[in-house]
């Protein structure tokens, strides 16, 4: 009944840059050849250039010195072989080479086909076995099978290692978004972070492509509740009308499904609605993507309970918060929303004099109690349609006692704010309000600012015996009790922003 205040952030989910790491997609197997001999390029590009391996072509990169070498390795981090004469400019030119990859570059997947001219020139296998180098043939022994079979054998390896180091990142993905959606504490902010996240592990980066939905289903009807990407605005029969009959059997039967290009997960049942999300890829799924997916799901499926619960549990708790506070509202004949605007106000105010949010959200849940010890005055006196007697007025002014009274020996720090601002929320700056007559700072924090906005609240607001006053009359009334029934510093504070409290008094009707 009352969020509206709240930010509702869906929207912008997939234009807010997922933290992708930018992961190498192979589109072709990349081979460096480093000679300084035209004739060793050409060969080897005649015999390899048709090569296909998984339905990806290979693409040559040419250079023809160790240190043109260098330069290109510290730009390309995807070149799956080198083909690397051992006699360079200098004699040891291609050691040196394979060194800065491996040691300097830290790149231990690139595959390195050493050719060599006279075997005598270097210690062989010594290099073979310090360096690293993958493979390793006299030029002269170099036929056109020869090459072609050690190409593809190392791009095997090179594709093993390329999978195990992605998995490995995907992996790590996983588990930092796990830990990621643990802190979010509405099921709408969890369900966002959630897909967002799935963008992110899936590596999806073109937004045009891709949507998800949050499906809510009932025993009576269906509805979406959050739409991203593609779905933006999309109606929930056109959206059940676009699913395959794997996908309705499987929001029929509760389960999660995964296809081609989209997934289903069924994220549990609380309080006897089912809650799933709907996610298109825009593009096939790999069996490593279906893991990850699968690996992810089953990690979310928990958590989302949990914030469901905690979600009632708050949502529960504002509830309560709220009825104490319109018991007092009711007694006092306030109209409308006083006690919700009181709590916005509040709330607004503490943020504005620099509270945290969080101590800012104790105020706005507790300063709707304020006049909660209402209850406890007669009707006779509550209902009186002329002026209090003396007795009578001193007996309404008991109120504030007794709240404070109703809501003193809690431990909760809302409750007990509660009880601050209901003892004090009459006290007066100067000095001369009630019930102990506490003056300046003596006041607590949140007793002042709820004497101002409950002020505020009362004057703009129509009662049955007068309309709300104008704005300039509230603003001169505030300049003139400024320091007398308010703290000066909370007034100017609260006079300076004074549109964003009569924004707040428009919505709350
Ligand atoms: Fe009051
Ligand atoms: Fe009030």
């Amino acid at each position: 009944m009352y969020r509206k205040l709240q930010k509702d952030n869906d929207q912008s989910l997939f234009q807010n840059g997922s933290d992708n790491k930018n992961r190498n997609h192979i589109d072709s197997w990349k081979i460096l050849i480093v000679d300084a001999t035209q004739q060793m390029h050409d060969q080897t590009k005649n015999t390899l250039k048709d090569v296909m391996f998984e339905q990806k072509p290979v693409t040559f990169l040419h250079v023809y010195s160790a240190k043109e070498a260098e330069q290109l390795l510290s730009k390309y981090d995807d070149i799956a072989i080198i083909i690397l004469s051992a006699e360079l400019e200098t004699k040891d030119g291609s050691v040196h080479l394979v060194d800065y990859l491996r040691k300097d570059l830290q790149n231990n997947r690139t595959r390195i086909f050493l050719l060599i001219d006279q075997p005598d020139q270097l210690p062989i296998n010594e290099v073979i076995i310090s360096q690293d180098i993958n493979e390793c043939i006299e030029k002269k022994e170099l036929t056109s099978q020869k090459l072609f079979t050690s190409v593809i054998f190392m791009l095997r390896s090179y594709r093993d290692l390329f999978t195990v180091e992605d998995s490995k990142n995907r992996l790590e993905d996983v588990i930092t978004a796990t830990s990621k959606i643990i802190r979010d504490t509405s099921k709408h902010q969890l369900v966002n972070n959630i897909m967002l996240q799935f963008t992110s592990i899936l590596n999806l980066s073109d937004s045009s492509k891709i949507g998800g939905v949050f499906l809510q289903r009932t025993n009576e009807d269906s509805s979406i509740l959050i739409h991203n990407g593609i779905f933006d605005n999309i109606l929930i029969n056109d959206l059940f009308n676009s699913f395959t009959r794997e996908v309705l059997d499987s929001i029929n039967n509760l389960q999660s499904f995964i296809g081609n290009d989209s997934f289903l997960l069924y994220l549990g049942t609380v309080f006897n609605r089912h809650y799933f999300i709907y996610f298109y890829t825009g593009r096939t799924l790999s069996d490593w993507d279906k893991r990850m997916v699968e690996i992810f799901s089953s990690q979310t499926s928990a958590t989302f309970k949990n914030v469901c619960l905690v979600e009632e549990i708050d949502n529960t708790q504002r509830e309560i918060i709220y009825t104490l506070g319109e018991i007092g509202e009711m007694r006092s004949k306030e109209t409308g929303n006083h006690v919700k605007r009181v709590a916005e106000f509040s709330k607004l105010l503490a943020l504005k004099y620099g509270l945290s949010e969080e101590e800012s959200e104790i105020i706005q849940l507790a300063s709707p109690m304020h006049d909660l010890g209402k209850v406890g005055i007669s009707d006779a006196i509550m209902n009186k349609p002329d002026k209090l007697t003396k007795e009578e007025y001193e007996i309404m002014k008991s109120h504030a006692q007794i709240g404070y009274d109703i809501l003193k020996n809690s431990e909760r720090p809302i409750l007990k704010a509660g009880a601050i601002i209901a003892h004090q929320h009459h006290e007066r700056y100067d000095g001369t309000g009630y019930p102990r007559g506490l003056k300046q700072k003596e006041i607590h924090l949140y007793g002042r600012i709820t004497a101002i906005v409950d002020v505020f609240d009362a004057l703009i607001s129509d009662r049955v015996y007068k309309k709300g006053w104008k704005m300039d009359k509230i603003i001169k009334y505030f300049q003139e009790q400024r320091g007398k029934h308010f703290d000066p510093e909370l007034t100017d504070i609260f006079l300076s922003n004074i549109e964003e409290f009569i924004k707040i008094n428009n919505e709350i009707k």
